[in-house]
């Protein structure tokens, strides 16, 4: 059920733009317009220039499958094909992208040597990774015990080519139509995407080095007082690199705007979070009576973007980010970040599923009026394996907020709630951070690398009707 959730970060939120089909009507509000229906033209026509090509014969190399498909088995049995396909397809297709080093696509693929580990194969490096506590693949840990089999079984016989396979065609790897501005259905005004450090030139992600680099863009808000966005887009542009990306909005400290720099780890202290993207992630369309709190005209947005360039493109130029649509007055509810968690963090050496617990308890819920949580976005740093959020009902039942079994440091994103979850005054709200500490010394809260983090970033609404927006946590 997770790895829909993966698939489905940034979902709309709005109930009636979730996983709506492309020709389907959206809102019964109409607050999703039917998406262009130009675009559908123009597809077609796109369709038919190709028909020459005939899809029935298209295999081998996959020439008018424009890239993602997986062509033809290419040497792997079918199962360990579709396997692949449903569970790596996404990063590891036949373009990579979101800084997957390497296709995993064909027979070929899987024997050459692995990218960061010449003296092993791909295989190899699949069978540790896949079976890895820490770094797993995929990175969510959803795969089923099925699919996996049939990749581990394959590999532990030695990997062998199946030349004769038969499988026909996989499926088509087709546009996610909701995502990116121009399937918002608003004009989103309001762009803050990577840029160089200074001026309006693409960020260019280093061929060497930058398998893991995090890079912080800055905005003096753009936003007049008062204005709340309505639903905003991610912008995706060199996605060989773009790992995911948070952006957050601090209302003091040492900010230019303009400039690209490096992050500050401490970001998550000194800034709100905002909104985020990892891969799998979708446009986000507000309910129609609810506006996201912007903050106050003299503040700065920080785009934090994680790249990873473990592929050595030598041409990765990048202006992702994210685009906003707005309204200059306020709608009658206000959403914003609520923070659950806790800092009271000890993690012993050699610990193993260590839990650290934060509650947001009775005596804070007792006073808010029905919250309604449309998304949440743990954080933990590099020790953290798992999260969840449980809502408590003060009749004894409960209900699951936020639950990731596998938690992965480096894809973080925002987990939707669809429905929301309404918190009704005296509910417990307990946030569980799930830690292994594999080092000699134990381990505590801080801003560091190496010390840890145990919060979950919940975009609820009325915020403003929270005195303090922290709950459960004493700094
Ligand atoms: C959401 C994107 C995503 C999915 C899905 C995904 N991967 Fe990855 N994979 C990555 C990224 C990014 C890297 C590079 C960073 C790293 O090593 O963690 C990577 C690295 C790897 C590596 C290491 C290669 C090397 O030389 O170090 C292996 C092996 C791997 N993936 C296998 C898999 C397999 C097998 C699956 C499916 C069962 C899978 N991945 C699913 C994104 C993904």
């Amino acid at each position: 059920m997770w790895r829909g959730a993966f698939v489905a970060v940034l979902l709309g939120l709005v109930g009636g733009c979730v996983g709506v089909d492309q020709t389907g009507p959206c809102s019964a509000r109409g607050v999703c317009a039917p998406w262009g229906v130009g675009e559908d033209e123009e597809e077609s026509e796109g369709v038919e220039g190709e028909d020459p090509d005939d899809p029935g014969e298209g295999d081998g190399d996959g020439g008018d499958d424009a890239d993602p498909g997986i062509p033809g088995a290419d040497g792997l049995p079918c199962a360990v094909r579709d396997a692949l396909a449903a569970n790596c397809g996404m990063c590891h297709g036949a373009s990579p992208s979101f800084g997957a080093p390497m296709p995993l696509t064909s027979y070929d693929d899987v024997v050459v040597p692995a990218p960061t580990d010449p003296t092993r194969r791909v295989y190899e490096m699949m069978m540790e990774r896949m079976t890895a506590e820490a770094g797993m693949m995929p990175p969510d840990g959803n795969i089923s015990e099925e699919d996996s089999a049939v990749i581990l079984d394959w590999i532990a016989e030695g990997a062998p080519q199946d030349t004769d396979a038969m499988c026909g065609e996989s499926e088509p790897d087709e546009p996610n139509p909701n995502v990116g501005p121009e399937n918002l259905p608003c004009d989103a005004e309001y762009v803050m995407t990577a840029h160089a450090d200074g001026n309006d030139e693409p960020f260019v992600v280093p061929t060497q080095g930058a398998d893991n680099l995090y890079r912080c863009f800055v905005y003096a808000s753009p936003f007049a007082a008062g204005e709340q966005a309505t639903a905003w887009a991610p912008i995706i542009d060199d996605e060989r690199v773009v790992h995911h990306w948070i952006l957050y909005r601090a209302s003091s400290g040492n900010y230019t705007h303009g400039s690209a720099v490096p992050c500050d780890v401490s970001l998550q202290l000194t800034a709100d979070f905002v909104a985020g993207w990892a891969p799998g992630g979708e446009n986000v369309i507000l309910p129609d009576d609810v506006g996201l709190d912007l903050g106050q005209p003299g503040d700065f947005y920080v785009l934090q973007v994680h790249y990873n360039n473990t592929a050595h493109h030598p041409d990765a130029w990048d202006k992702s980010g994210v685009a906003f649509c707005s309204t200059p007055t306020a709608r009658p509810k206000t959403a914003g970040i609520l923070t659950l968690g806790t800092t009271g963090i000890n993690i012993p050496p050699g610990a193993v599923a260590h839990e650290e617990l934060g509650t947001c308890g009775f005596l804070s819920t007792i006073f808010w009026p029905p919250m309604h949580i449309l998304s949440t976005s743990p954080h933990m740093h590099q020790l953290g394996r798992g999260f969840r959020t449980v809502l408590e009902r003060t009749d004894g039942s409960s209900e699951v907020v936020t639950d990731i079994p596998v938690f992965d440091f480096e894809s973080q994103g925002m987990y939707p709630n669809d429905p929301e979850i309404v918190v009704n005054p005296g509910d417990t709200l307990r946030s569980t951070c799930i830690y292994d500490n594999p080092g000699s010394a134990s381990v505590g809260f801080g801003e560091g690398t190496s010390d840890e983090m145990c919060f979950n970033f919940v975009l609820a609404y009325p915020i403003d009707a929270l005195a303090n927006r922290n709950c459960g946590i004493l700094f």
